[in-house]
């Protein structure tokens, strides 16, 4: 079975104690996750080496970067680097969040370069994808969706796809409150599983994991996650609640 993930993504929040206790409260509720589920935790840059070592050994357990810049090294103030991550033992990087897209610019090409760093770096990019409401409700969102792809991941050889963890991200769903429907998801994802499968072959797309993200709480994740090409989902707002994502975690094929 292809991996099942459960990513939280805490963005711009808590200071370092309010991100400890919930880190701690999520680990000691959790228990022990099956051999093929994985429990990610996406948090801000200064507690990426004290969050990892709080997690410790715990099993398929990481802790993922929410971002890294497109080029090695050198005069880019603020930014950080995908050694830097390697460096202090990061094995996850959310790469082309729709905030990073919509506030910082990031187009499909300078994508392509971040999720070819992470790779020579053995770190996981979760590539994320998705349309904003004008674009489904004019009915393209498949077409828009295929464009990201092509842009960014196309470029790789079948070994390489097969280490990308895809996150399809309806803009309009993203803290919103505005779930897509699990038929909306299961629907797109199949698209992304049939484009990747044209491209690689229909193996490898089947061994791509493909989350989805947009306003799961604990209470929807059962059945979001339940569709056959939804493999667990990147989650904001209710990740940053023990109890919620917890629930989540358990809601993991
Ligand atoms: P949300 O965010 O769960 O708060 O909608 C998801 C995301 O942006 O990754």
């Amino acid at each position: 079975m292809r991996k099942q993930i459960a990513a939280a993504n805490w963005k711009m929040n808590k200071t370092l104690s309010e991100g400890e206790q919930l880190l701690k409260g999520i680990l000691s509720g959790m228990g022990d996750v099956k051999d093929h589920q994985q429990v990610v935790f996406a948090i801000p840059f200064p507690y990426l080496l004290k969050s990892n070592e709080t997690i410790g050994a715990k099993k398929n357990t990481f802790v993922a970067a929410q971002n890294c810049h497109h080029k090695t090294s050198g005069a880019y103030t603020g930014e950080v680097s995908v050694d830097m991550l390697e460096s202090i033992c990061i094995k996850y990087c959310i790469v082309g969040h729709s905030e990073r897209r919509e506030y910082f610019s990031e187009n499909n090409s300078m994508l392509a370069e971040k999720v070819n760093l992470c790779l020579s770096k053995s770190i996981v990019p979760i590539f994320c994808c998705g349309e904003p409401l004008n674009i489904r409700e004019a009915g393209i969102q498949n077409e828009f969706v295929e464009k990201q792809l092509q842009e960014s991941l196309f470029h790789l050889d079948a070994e390489a796809i097969q280490q990308v963890v895809i996150a399809y991200e309806p803009i309009w769903a993203i803290g919103t409150g505005k779930t897509a429907s699990s038929d909306q998801a299961q629907d797109m994802h199949q698209h992304i599983r049939a484009v990747l499968a044209q491209q690689f072959g229909k193996d490898i797309a089947a061994n791509v994991s493909i989350l989805y993200g947009g306003s799961v709480k604990g209470s929807n994740a059962k059945e979001i996650f339940s569709q056959p090409d939804v493999d667990g989902g990147l989650v904001g707002g209710a990740s940053l609640v023990a109890d919620e994502f917890l629930q989540i975690i358990q809601s993991l094929k």
